[in-house]
């Protein structure tokens, strides 16, 4: 452990004197209170208090240092400034006001910048399985393991809360973000957010906002009304923020209707500061400012590292000139200041600044892989293929690097492993990469069940792996998928011979597991030919042990899909992505060839919805995955109480084993041709066991975005409740109908008495 920084430490002490109660019998001038010394220490004050008193106390050379950071680590071989932490995000201290250094490091898995401090640290799975989950307390746990190790290193900023739809299989960020359900999505990135911060570390939500494909991100202008963009991908970010509160919001590298998302007043001012009301700060994406004027008034409140990613720094030089010139007001500059400051006050990190403190490693990757366990995905299991037994005999375990390790995904969210990756040599070995693997093999881990009765083909060789399939008794193939920031895949097709492979150990051994670790949906075209698959996505720091527990039934698969598995491409709303597959930075080939996308094609039917308007026939369906036991739904009812709706549906385990069901309420309100989610739950069940599930449905689902009001305002008439077991495994149904209402998250009130 390395000393506490003196600053930090005069922090602790520093700060605000009480005023002193007066008691009876003393006199005034012995008891005056003491004037506070910096009166925003006072913690009895709220945030907003504490900022604007000290914004009060800054000078305007204090209060520029505090609206951009610098990068902060090494870059192109120029050094890191002085007292960073090699991290993505640095400003100094000002020891003048008491203020620590802010050190911002990546992201939502982990933490990404750990160089510092030599070893890597633990690596939550894919966001996409903390999706899958549909379990929020679960991604908040994790969220307070990743939050604690950030404070523990001394990091005060985690640029974790990714929650862009998914709304195309071949964009390679989805394993960052939460799929392809606003609520779904929203809720879960929000609760990892609370997490998080429950540790006194501030979190950015990101990326602010249709960030959904890399392909020319920082050029391409996604085009949506803003109607569909409220209900689909905006709404995603207004519950994110409303559950998890978040003291920033990162806007994003692409432009939102022809406008830079950084410099978007529709986006900043007019949807995230008036009308969701959102007190933190907009701080941009590494890149992504165009302007210094412009981008202020339009509600951006920090430039992010523009010595290093824009073409210069605009808040600095260029915005005091602004300001000098009257373009921009005071008023502005310190409404920034104080939104930054209130993001620190409002997590208590200056009641509890980050400093270096010992790190239980071993407890956080318990945490991991239960997060791990909870989010794989049992998607086929024929015959009974799956749980295996300790005796099923010898289990050939085939490609993916899987007697070492587990895949992850690369670009800035990347968490290096603990003990380095257990896989070298490698490519890409550069931006976006380095290609790494978590360090727990899943090999060992099934070995350690099974009596050690396993034995490993790479895979390259698709002939010696068949054949080592023929002679087990089991053939597990590990099929992987790398992606990364700044590039999509230019198909769903796994990449090399995996296919190839995957249909010739099948052929050798007709008792084959597909354990994936994806990015999300691939084309399966060998499906029929294996008895078993398992989305495991990318797993995380105990990766192998997670799937080792769930292949052997220790834990009951209980996650669901969060985004609909297509046959193909040609299912999607857009088949094909120009320039897919060139990386926006880094890795040649390079390309910016996509200007526009045209998200009007789907608007806010994205995933499930999508299919359902087009009466497609997805591989597996949104909210669809297997357990080791089997349910039943009875019909359900729906009752409506001081503006909230809730149904109830009757849930029995009619299978052997103790299992998890998570029965899904849809809505489709009158006059819609799409259902969609309007909440959930899960449920434990023993053999034999029924019990009566109640779902609240989110109030804003059934209502539509009204442009003209500003606001969520539910129309009168008949709507839709369906209860199911996914997306289109509907098991009753009910009409209601309802009176108008306004809604907002929380609840609606009727319009008409
Ligand atoms: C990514 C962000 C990340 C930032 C800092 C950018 O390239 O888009 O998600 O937080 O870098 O590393």
């Amino acid at each position: 452990m390395q000393p506490r920084r003196p600053l930090q430490r005069t922090l602790r002490n520093a700060g605000f004197v009480c005023a002193m109660a007066l008691t009876a019998g003393t006199s005034l001038a012995v008891s005056a209170p003491v004037v506070p010394a910096r009166p925003w220490m006072n913690a009895a004050l709220s945030p907003d208090q504490r900022a604007d008193a000290l914004v009060k106390a800054m000078t305007q050379d204090e209060k520029f240092r505090l609206i951009r950071t610098e990068y902060g680590a090494i870059f192109n071989g120029q050094p890191k400034p002085a007292g960073s932490k090699d991290v993505a995000g640095y400003i100094p201290a000002l020891p003048r006001l008491g203020l620590p250094a802010i050190h911002e490091t990546d992201a939502g898995q982990g933490v990404a910048r750990p160089a510092a401090f030599g070893d890597g640290d633990t690596a939550l799975p894919a966001g996409l399985a903390a999706a899958a989950s549909f379990d929020p307390p679960l991604a908040r746990d994790g969220g307070v393991m990743i939050g604690r190790e950030a404070h523990r290193m001394g990091f005060s900023v985690l640029l974790a809360g990714g929650v862009d739809l998914a709304r195309d299989p071949r964009n390679g960020r989805n394993f960052e973000y939460a799929g392809e359900d606003p609520l779904l999505a929203g809720t879960i990135v929000g609760a990892a957010i609370r997490g998080i911060q429950s540790q006194h570390v501030v979190s950015t939500v990101k990326h602010y906002a249709l960030n959904d494909l890399e392909t020319g991100r920082n050029t391409l202008s996604a085009n949506i009304g803003h109607t569909a963009a409220r209900e689909s991908d905006l709404l995603a970010f207004e519950i994110a923020i409303a559950d998890g509160q978040p003291g920033a919001v990162m806007c994003s590298y692409n432009r939102v209707n022809s406008v830079y998302a950084c410099e978007n007043d529709w986006l900043l001012n007019q949807v995230l500061k008036r009308d969701w009301k959102y007190p933190g700060f907009v701080m941009s994406d590494w890149g992504a400012v165009h302007s210094a004027a412009q981008s202020a008034l339009a509600g951006l409140d920090q430039e992010s590292a523009g010595e290093r990613f824009d073409k210069e720094v605009y808040f600095d030089q260029p915005l005091r000139g602004a300001v000098a010139r009257g373009e921009v007001p005071q008023a502005r500059i310190d409404d920034m200041v104080h939104r930054v400051l209130r993001a620190f006050f409002a997590v208590g990190a200056f009641e509890h600044p980050a400093a270096e403190a010992p790190i239980d490693y071993a407890a956080d990757a318990r945490v991991s892989q239960r997060a791990a366990e909870a989010g794989m995905v049992l998607l086929r299991n024929e015959q009974g293929a799956l749980p295996l037994d300790k005796d099923s005999g010898a289990v050939a375990i085939i490609g993916s690097h899987a007697d070492v390790g587990v895949t992850t995904g690369g670009g800035s969210s990347a968490v290096k492993p603990r003990g380095g990756s257990p896989v070298t040599g490698v490519e890409p070995s550069t931006w976006p990469g380095p290609k790494m693997y978590q360090r727990s093999s899943p090999m060992q881990a099934i070995g350690q069940r099974n009596g050690g009765k396993v034995a490993y083909a790479g895979g390259e060789d698709i002939a010696a792996a068949a054949k080592l399939a023929a002679q087990s008794k089991v053939a597990i193939v590990f099929a992987e998928q790398w992606v990364a920031e700044s590039m999509d895949v230019p198909t769903m097709r796994l990449p090399g011979n995996q296919d190839a492979l995957i249909a010739a150990v099948a052929k050798a051994n007709p008792h084959t597991i597909v354990v994936l670790e994806t990015n999300g949906p691939v084309q399966m075209p060998w499906l029929d030919q294996v008895q078993g698959v398992v989305e495991a996505w990318y797993p995380g720091a105990a990766g192998g042990e997670a799937i080792a527990r769930v292949l052997f039934g220790e834990v009951e698969p209980s996650a669901r899909l969060p985004l609909t598995w297509p046959k193909d491409e040609s299912q999607l709303p857009r088949p094909t992505i120009p320039g897919a597959g060139l990386a926006a930075i880094g890795m040649p080939p390079q390309g910016q060839p996509q200007q526009d996308i045209d998200y009007d094609i789907e608007g806010a039917d994205v995933g499930y919805r999508w299919f359902q308007k087009k009466h497609l026939q997805p591989l597996f369906p949104f909210g669809y995955g297997l357990g080791y036991t089997t349910f039943r739904y009875g019909a359900p009812t729906v009752h409506t109480s001081r503006g909230q709706v809730t149904a109830t549906v009757r849930v029995s385990n009619t299978g052997k084993r103790t299992g998890v069901a998570v029965p899904q309420l849809y809505v489709t309100p009158p006059g819609a041709d799409t259902r969609r989610l309007a909440g959930w739950q899960r449920v434990t069940l023993a053999p034999g066991q029924s019990r009566e599930v109640t779902i609240a449905a989110s109030p804003v689902r059934l209502a539509s975005w009204d442009p003209t009001s500003h606001g969520w305002q539910r129309a009168a008439g008949s709507y839709r409740f369906e209860l199911g077991a996914s997306a289109t495994d509907i098991a009753g149904k009910v009409e209601t109908t309802l009176p108008a209402a306004h809604c907002t998250l929380a609840a609606c009130t009727p319009t008409t008495p």
